[in-house]
C-alpha cells in the first residue's frame, strides 16, 4: 500500500469478527484498566492503559507504517519521547555527539537535565560529516541528528553519518518532525531511531501535544518499551485518536504546507526588506542536493533574515494579521515566532549567535490557507 493509503488505514481495520462492532475508525478506549477472564492471561495483552492501550496501539501501528519501521511509541510529548529514548540506551560516562543546531528544548535536555546525570555531550556542525566523525571518542554512544534543523533549516547527510556510527557500534537517532514521515525516511537512510514531535506535522491543528519513537530493532524496542511504561509519559486515548485522525490527512497537508512554503520562500527572497532566506525547496540553498537525494519535498517551514535590527524585527512581528505570533509548527494555520525570544530563549546568546540565530532572525510555519491571503499578510507586515 502506499503512503496515502496507509496513513488511512494502517492500526485501523473494522473489526468484523463475531462480537466487533465493525468502527471504520479505532475507538478511543478510554479504560485504565482492562478486566481478565483468567488470572494470568490479560484480555487481548492488555492490562493496564500506562502499560498498553488498544487506541495507543492502533496509533503505534499506523506510525511504524509511515516511517517503514517494525516497532513505534506514542509519548505524551516530543520530549517525553526523547528523554525516555536517552534514559533507556545511555548510562553514566556515555558520550553524545549531538548537531548543534537543535530545537532549544532538546538542547536544553542535553546541557541541563541529562548532564547532571554523568552524561557527556558534544554539539556540532554536522552538515560536515567530517565534523561528526572528528568528534568520536572511546565512550561515544550516540549521535543524535535533526535534519532540517530548527530554526535554521540545516541538513546533514544522514546516511553518510549513520554508516560511520553503524562502524563504530553507535545509534544514529533522527529528529524528523520538520520533514514528517511523508518527505523524509530516515530509518531508510540508516538511522536507527526517529523522534517525533506529534505536536507538529502528524497531529497537524495545534490541538494535542504528543511526541514518537520509531524504530526497528527489537532489542532498543524492548528497552524502550519497558522505559516508556517505568517512566510513565504516555499518549492518553483521546490524544492517540486526535493524532491518528491527524495522521489520515498528512499527505493533503504536506503538499499543500510545502506549494505555500515554497512560494513564500520565492517572495521573501526577492523583497528588499530581507537579508536571506532559509528553504530547502529554494534553488540558491547551499545544501540543495543534499535535499532532493534525502527528501522528497522541502517541508513547511522557512526562516528568514531581516534587514532590520532587534526593534523593528519585533514591531515587524506585531503586524502580522494571517500569520499568528506564536512557538509550535505543523498546524494547519501559519504561524510566525522570533527564534531568539521564543522558541531558542533557552540557548544561550553567545551560541545562539554563533550557530545564526540572530534576533532579526523570523521563522513561519506556513499553514495551508490560501496562498493569495498568506503574500499579502507578509506584504503588510513588511512594509
Ligand atoms: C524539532 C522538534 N523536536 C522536538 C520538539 C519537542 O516536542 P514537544 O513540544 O512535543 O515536546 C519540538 C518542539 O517544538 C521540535 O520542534
Amino acid at each position: 500500500m502506499r503512503f496515502a493509503t496507509r496513513a488511512v488505514h494502517v492500526g485501523e481495520e473494522p473489526n468484523l469478527k463475531e462480537g466487533g462492532a465493525g468502527d471504520v475508525v479505532v475507538p478511543v478506549h478510554v479504560s485504565s484498566t482492562f478486566a481478565r477472564a483468567e488470572v494470568k492471561r490479560p484480555t487481548g495483552g492488555y492490562e493496564y492503559s500506562r502499560t498498553s492501550n488498544p487506541t495507543r496501539r492502533a496509533l503505534e501501528e499506523k506510525l511504524a507504517s509511515l516511517e517503514g519501521a517494525k516497532h513505534a511509541l506514542a509519548f505524551s510529548s516530543g520530549m517525553a519521547a526523547e528523554a525516555t529514548l536517552c534514559l533507556s540506551l545511555l548510562k553514566k560516562g556515555d558520550h553524545v555527539i549531538a548537531f548543534d543546531d537543535l530545537y532549544g528544548g532538546t538542547r536544553r535536555l542535553f546541557t541541563e537535565t541529562l548532564l547532571k546525570f554523568g552524561l557527556d555531550f558534544d554539539f556540532v556542525d554536522a552538515r560536515r560529516t567530517s565534523a561528526v566523525e572528528a568528534a568520536i571518542r572511546k565512550n561515544t554512544r550516540m549521535v543524535w541528528l535533526e535534519s532540517p534543523t530548527n530554526p535554521l533549516l540545516k541538513l546533514c547527510d544522514i546516511r553518510g553519518i549513520a554508516k560511520i556510527a553503524k562502524e563504530k557500534g553507535m545509534v544514529t537517532v533522527v529528529d524528523n518532525t520538520f520533514a514528517s514521515p511523508y518527505f523524509q525516511n530516515p530509518l531508510e537512510l540508516g538511522a536507527d531511531v526517529v523522534v517525533h514531535s506529534a505536536t507538529k506535522y502528524l497531529g497537524g491543528h495545534s490541538d494535542v501535544v504528543g511526541g514518537a519513537l520509531v524504530l526497528s530493532d527489537d532489542d532498543v524496542h524492548k528497552k524502550v518499551r519497558f522505559n516508556q511504561n517505568s517512566v510513565g509519559a504516555v499518549l492518553s486515548p483521546f490524544d492517540c485518536f486526535l493524532v491518528s485522525r491527524g495522521i489520515k490527512t498528512l499527505e493533503l497537508r504536506m503538499e499543500r504546507h510545502a506549494y505555500n512554503a515554497q512560494r513564500i520562500a520565492e517572495y521573501l527572497e526577492g523583497h528588499s526588506k530581507v537579508k536571506g532566506v532559509n528553504f530547502p525547496g529554494l534553488r540558491s540553498f547551499p545544501q540543495r542536493s543534499l535535499a532532493t537525494r534525502q527528501m522528497r519535498g522541502p517541508g513547511g517551514v522557512l526562516s528568514f533574515v531581516f534587514m532590520e535590527g532587534a526593534r523593528e524585527t519585533e514591531r515587524t512581528l506585531r503586524k502580522f494579521k494571517v500569520f499568528s505570533l506564536a512557538e509550535s509548527l505543523g498546524g494547519v494555520e501559519s504561524l510566525v515566532e522570533h527564534p531568539a525570544s521564543m522558541t531558542h530563549a533557552s540557548v544561550p546568546r553567545t551560541e545562539r549567535e554563533k550557530l545564526g540565530i540572530s534576533d532579526s532572525l523570523v521563522r513561519l510555519s506556513v499553514g495551508i490557507e490560501d496562498i493569495e491571503d498568506l503574500l499579502s499578510d507578509l506584504e503588510r507586515a513588511l512594509g
